[in-house]
């Protein structure tokens, strides 16, 4: 995928990509419906997922035509005997990555996570002419990434770290492919910036930051000091690169207030973003007086149920399985993972009474849809058999116990007591954290 303009510079284009604000990558919701999504919306880019090098490597590329996008199916050498008679008996193939290039051109990144310079390469290779960028995933803290040597394992071994950078930018550049890598804070200011030092010496072309350190846990807020520091230092060592801040960017002020006084080039949004989509809508030019922000409070920011309807408008076009929609619409509806002091179990009301329970209970892409008052979406599903396979495993119980499990006061009150929240200039007041 050609990106802004083949004539210029990977700077250059790196300069004109990794800038404003973002979709994070996130496993199994940083998909096509919500990448799409957040693009209509007004993101100025988004990621994908991340995918595992070889997952990648071994996938087969299929124009798909009839529904106007190029897919990376899963290789059917992975899975048993019954699965793939059933998949040649007219299954629709697994599928990895889908990607729209009309509404994506431009502005996709695809994430690989990979502790191998070959394989990272070789990935790369795999999927470039069909993304704007490579983003290495550097901060992924979960046992299978670490153990594979990939994701926040690569934050203890600067120089592997280094070395995939340089193996997949000695493949990216002859194409005019910028790369960058997501990381984690380090231990202190120092030595993430002689972590990030590195990996611009390596070639990268830009570099994101979230702030939190690798065994943090992301109920407590990011350290946006530690985060600040960084940048400033960074953007004094390196003008031109660009770099995004991550974690908590939950009102445009607060980017704002951030860019402005840092230097950062954009944000990117993971868990705003899944609380409400629409957080990416932009103010028109001749309101930015009056509606700056977005966040909870934003005039901007759409009604949730109107957020879920578009989110399933968009899950049916690119056929995405039932399971996968139940997550992200799971996702959307409990805050589960959401930092308490920033998001202490907002209220979650639908007018027609939907719940987790009412959305876990439904077993099908029309139970869905008709669930949330989309009777004409149920139409178009059965004109149509495109229904992915389940690519990912996904259970009830991950929400249906997590509403039982809720903290309970005592645990959000020593949060909140010892949150660093307090440090961070223009934050909400937590009693205007309302749901829009
Ligand atoms: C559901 C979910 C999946 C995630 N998957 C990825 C991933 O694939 N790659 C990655 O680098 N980070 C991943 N993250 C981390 C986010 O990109 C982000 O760094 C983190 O959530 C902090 O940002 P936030 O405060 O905007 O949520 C994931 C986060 C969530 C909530």
């Amino acid at each position: 995928m050609a990106g802004p303009s083949s004539e210029l510079s990977i700077k250059e284009k790196a300069n004109l990509l990794y800038r404003g604000e973002a979709l994070a990558p996130m496993v199994r919701a940083s998909t096509t419906p919500l990448r799409v999504l957040a693009l209509k919306y007004g993101a100025d880019f988004v990621y994908t997922e991340e995918i595992v090098d070889r997952s990648l490597i071994e996938s087969t590329r299929f124009v798909n035509e009839e529904m106007g996008t190029v897919d990376y199916n899963k290789d059917l050498a992975k899975f048993s005997e019954k699965k793939r008679k059933q998949i040649l008996n007219g299954d629709v193939p697994p599928l990895l990555l889908r990607i729209d290039p009309k509404v994506e051109r431009g502005k996709l990144v695809c994430q690989i996570g990979s502790g191998e310079p070959e394989l990272a390469s070789e990935a790369a290779l795999k999927v470039c002419q069909d993304v704007d960028a490579i983003d290495i995933n550097m901060g992924c803290p979960k046992k299978f990434s670490v153990s594979g040597g990939m994701g926040s394992a690569l934050l203890s071994d600067k120089k592997r770290a280094c070395a995939v950078v340089r193996a997949v930018c000695d493949v990216m550049h002859p194409k005019g492919l910028p790369v960058s890598a997501k990381i984690r804070l380090l231990s202190d200011v120092d030595s993430t910036i002689d972590f990030l030092s590195g990996l611009i010496e390596a070639g990268a072309n830009a570099v994101a930051v979230h702030g939190r350190q690798r065994h943090d846990n992301p109920i407590y807020p990011a350290d946006w000091e530690s985060l600040r520091k960084v940048v400033i230092v960074f953007k004094q060592k390196f003008p031109n690169i660009p770099i995004l801040v991550n974690g908590d960017f939950y009102t445009r002020d607060e980017f704002d207030e951030f860019r402005r006084t840092t230097g950062a080039d954009g944000v990117l949004l993971a868990r705003p973003a899944l609380y409400n989509t629409s957080i990416f809508r932009k103010p028109e030019k001749t309101d930015s007086q009056t509606t700056p922000d977005f966040g909870y409070q934003s005039k901007l920011l759409l009604d949730k149920a109107k957020v879920v309807q578009d989110y399933l408008h968009e899950a049916v076009r690119y056929g995405v399985h039932y399971k996968n929609t139940k997550y992200v619409l799971c996702e959307f509806m409990s805050n589960r993972r959401m930092p308490i002091p920033r998001t202490p179990y907002l209220p979650q009301i639908y007018s027609a009474g939907q719940t987790v329970a009412k959305v876990c209970n439904c077993h099908s892409m029309d139970a869905i849809c008709k669930l949330w008052g989309l009777d004409e979406l149920v139409a178009d599903l059965c004109r149509s058999s495109k229904e992915q396979s389940d690519p990912h495993k996904y259970l009830d119980s991950y929400f249906l116990n997590h509403e039982n499990e809720k903290p309970g006061s005592d645990v959000i009150d020593k949060v909140k007591q010892e949150s660093p929240l307090a440090k961070r200039p223009k934050v909400e007041a937590e009693s205007e954290m309302t749901v829009a």
